[in-house]
Formats: C-alpha cells, sequence, structure tokens
C-alpha cells in the first residue's frame, strides 16, 4: 500500500508539473503572441506615422494638379474622365457644376442660366469661390484636374494665390472647324458629366449612358451660333492663358509643365500621349 501510494504521489506530482510546464509554455507563448501582436501593432503604429507623415513630404512634391486648357469641344472633358480613373483623382469641370445648378434651379443656377446659354463666361468672382470651395473638399486632398478653369487670367490668378502648385498644364489643340463638327454630333449623361459623340465616341446602346442606362441629352448651348460664340471668347479671353502658363513652366523654381499637344486623332492615341506627358516631372 505505502508502495502504491508512493508511486500514485510520484505520477500526481508528475503531472502538476507537467501541466505547470504547459501553463508556463502557454503563457510564455500568449506572452509572445501578443509581443509579437504588440511588435507588429508598434511598427504597424509606425507605419501609419511614418505614412502620416508621407503625404506631407508628396503634398510638397508630388500631389497631381492638373490642368487641361482648350477651346470647347476640344476634347478636355474626354481626356479628363480617362486621366482622373488613371490618377484616381476628382475631376473637377466648372462646366457640370454649373450644368448641375442650372438643372436644379438653385440660386447659382438662376444667376448663371442665361450666360451660358449665350455661350459668355460667368463672372470670375462667381467661378473663383466655387472652384475654391470645391478644391477645399476632402476628396482633393490627394490631387484633382481642372476641366475647364481657369478661363481668364484673373482666374489664374486666384488659382496661383492658393499657392497650390500645379504640376501640369496641357492644352489640347484643335482647329475651330473641326470643333463644330464634333459639338453637333456630342451628346452628355447630364448627372455625371460623360461625354459621347454619335459618331466619334458612341455609347454602347444609342442614346443612353453606359454606366447607368440613363437618357443622353444634348446641352442647351450646344446650338452652331452659340458654339461659334464659345470660340470668339475663347479666343479673346482663354487663349492669352497659353502664354501666361508657358511663361510660368519656364521660371526654374517652378515645377509646372506646360505642353500643347494636338487634339486631332483617335481618343486612345491622345490619352497616351497625355499620360506619357503627366508621368513626366520636372526638377526644381
Ligand atoms: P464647359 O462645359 O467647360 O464647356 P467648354 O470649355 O466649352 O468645353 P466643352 O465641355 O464644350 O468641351 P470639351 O473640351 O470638354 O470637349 P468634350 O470632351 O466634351 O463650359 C460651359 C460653359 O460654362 C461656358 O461656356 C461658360 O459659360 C461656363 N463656364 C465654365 N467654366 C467657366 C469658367 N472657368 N469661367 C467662366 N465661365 C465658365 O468633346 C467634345 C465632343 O467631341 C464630344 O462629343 C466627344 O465625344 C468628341 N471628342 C472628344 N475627343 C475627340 C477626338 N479626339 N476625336 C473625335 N471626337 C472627339
Amino acid at each position: 500500500m505505502t508502495k502504491f501510494f508512493k508511486l500514485t504521489l510520484i505520477s500526481c506530482l508528475s503531472l502538476l508539473m507537467l501541466n505547470g510546464c504547459f501553463w508556463t509554455k502557454e503563457a510564455t507563448k500568449t506572452r509572445h503572441d501578443s509581443h509579437s501582436t504588440q511588435t507588429e501593432t508598434d511598427s504597424s503604429d509606425k507605419e501609419v506615422t511614418v505614412s502620416a507623415r508621407q503625404p506631407q513630404n508628396q503634398e510638397q512634391k508630388k500631389i497631381p494638379v492638373f490642368i487641361l486648357l482648350g477651346p470647347p469641344g476640344c476634347g478636355k472633358g474626354t481626356q479628363a474622365q480617362i486621366i482622373t480613373t488613371e490618377h484616381n483623382i476628382p475631376q473637377i469641370s466648372t462646366g457640370n457644376i454649373l450644368r448641375a445648378a442650372i438643372k436644379r434651379e438653385t440660386p447659382l443656377g438662376l444667376k448663371v442660366k442665361s450666360i451660358t446659354d449665350r455661350g459668355l463666361l460667368v463672372p470670375d468672382d462667381i467661378i473663383i469661390n466655387l472652384v475654391k470651395e470645391r478644391i477645399a473638399q476632402s476628396d482633393c486632398k490627394n490631387g484633382f484636374l481642372l476641366d475647364g478653369f481657369p478661363r481668364t487670367i484673373a482666374q489664374a490668378k486666384a488659382l496661383s494665390n492658393t499657392n497650390i502648385p500645379v504640376n501640369h498644364v496641357i492644352e489640347i489643340a484643335v482647329p475651330d472647324e473641326t470643333i463644330i463638327e464634333r459639338i453637333s454630333g456630342r451628346c452628355i449623361h447630364p448627372a455625371s458629366g460623360r461625354t459621347y459623340h454619335i459618331c466619334n465616341n458612341p455609347p454602347k446602346r444609342a442614346g443612353t449612358d453606359d454606366i447607368t442606362g440613363e437618357p443622353l441629352i444634348h446641352r442647351e448651348d450646344d446650338q452652331q451660333e452659340t458654339v461659334k460664340q464659345r470660340l470668339a471668347v475663347y479666343h479673346e479671353q482663354t487663349q492669352p492663358l497659353l502664354s501666361y502658363y508657358q511663361q510660368m513652366s519656364q521660371q526654374a523654381d517652378n515645377r509646372l509643365c506646360f505642353n500643347t499637344i494636338s487634339g486631332v486623332g483617335p481618343i486612345e492615341e491622345i490619352a497616351e500621349t497625355v499620360l506619357k506627358i503627366l508621368s513626366q516631372e520636372k526638377n526644381v
């Protein structure tokens, strides 16, 4: 019996020790795991800190801010859709913003309708405030593309006064006669501003938007006489911006690149040229 008790006691003690070891190991493992997690948390915290810092550096260096310049119908909106998808940045089209306001009959829309219908420019102060408000929104913090702004020297100076560095200004050059032909075949999806052309860039199903299936419309200001008026306004008030930005791009301490490309030819080829230009940076 004594022997039996001794054996039982030894077995119990061994079991207890083994158990103790297991728990110690588990505890160590858990501590190690939690330590690893902690370490990962630490490193991810560090990463967060680093990545939280990165945008600041990028802001000083690489945040894409692009401007498309060119006459009505040169393809700014068409190319803007491709560029903004590629760079994952918002397209800020002053024309689209105004048309949306007109459609909703907001005070801004009511104020500008007769101006845009006649193919004239909306007063600078209205447009400048509108763009300032838009680019202050959070989706613009990683860059944006301006389509249809600036259109006057006063607007360009107001943009310059925001101290947001513009990387690229691209002029899309198209002769006036081509523009008249293009605009007569244009149809748009009013809610998104997506643009089509009945021959050159048709929707998958005639008369409907590719994404939503909603009906496409012709713009009020796309009547031939209004287009001629818009072209005259472009030559008089917007064309001076070409030399304004060209001169700016020649300043050694300005990172802005200015390029003129032909907007005549297949949309995809033009997009290829544009994207290549946008991938290049000027060293300052
Ligand atoms: P806005 O909407 O900006 O008009 P716009 O500058 O006249 O330009 P469009 O939108 O007509 O043409 P687009 O260059 O975008 O060409 P798209 O890609 O559509 O402004 C409208 C009005 O708002 C102004 O008149 C003014 O009143 C007011 N406004 C706006 N901004 C203002 C500002 N900053 N200051 C004051 N007032 C302001 O292409 C045209 C057609 O061609 C399409 O059908 C397209 O599918 C087709 N197409 C495109 N590329 C090609 C190609 N390579 N080959 C063949 N067809 C093509």
